[in-house]
């Protein structure tokens, strides 16, 4: 699914307090184990939380997880990110429009994190736990989504 070596992934979602940080962190972790040399960050299509650390309550059920992300803080995507990072990983489909109309030219690196999930996990969306409040279904889908999404990467960047 990804053909080219990549060396860098942003996750992006709307707030950068919810999704996409758990992304992130969880990246982190999961390329970690897997020796996987891949630099990862996350950033939010809205300005209204630059500078916040994660949301509480996404905090807390990621920590029973054993993510920590307490350190994060969020910022909003710039059109420089479009040549920092080689994938760009929306959440749903309005951050997908959102990153595309604010670089049309990028458009082949962005991609929706649950087209990598190699189960059906019966969203092809990541929900917005803002809104749902159901945030272990988000992790849920974030971790699941991520194992098929760093399989990829190995294959890739072993190729
Ligand atoms: P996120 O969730 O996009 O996963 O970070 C949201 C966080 C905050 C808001 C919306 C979504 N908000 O409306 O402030």
């Amino acid at each position: 699914m990804i053909e080219t070596s990549v060396k860098s992934v942003l996750f992006v979602c709307l707030g950068n307090i919810c999704r996409s940080p758990t992304a992130e962190a969880l990246f982190r972790q999961k390329s970690s184990a897997v020796e996987l040399n891949i630099s990862c960050d996350s950033a939010g299509t809205a300005d209204w939380h630059i500078g916040s650390p994660p949301y509480q309550p996404m905090q807390e059920a990621a920590l029973v997880r054993g993510i920590n992300m307490s350190k994060l803080r969020a910022r909003q995507i710039s059109i420089h990110d479009f040549t920092n990072f080689d994938l760009i990983i929306a959440m749903d489909e309005k951050n997908r429009a959102n990153l595309n109309t604010l670089c049309p030219e990028g458009v082949g690196k962005v991609r929706l994190l649950t087209e990598f999930a190699q189960e059906n996990l019966g969203y092809d969306y990541v929900p917005d736990p803002y809104y749902t409040r159901d945030f272990n279904q988000t992790l849920d889908i974030i971790d699941q989504s991520l194992s098929g999404l760093i399989e990829n990467l190995n294959s890739a960047n072993t190729a």
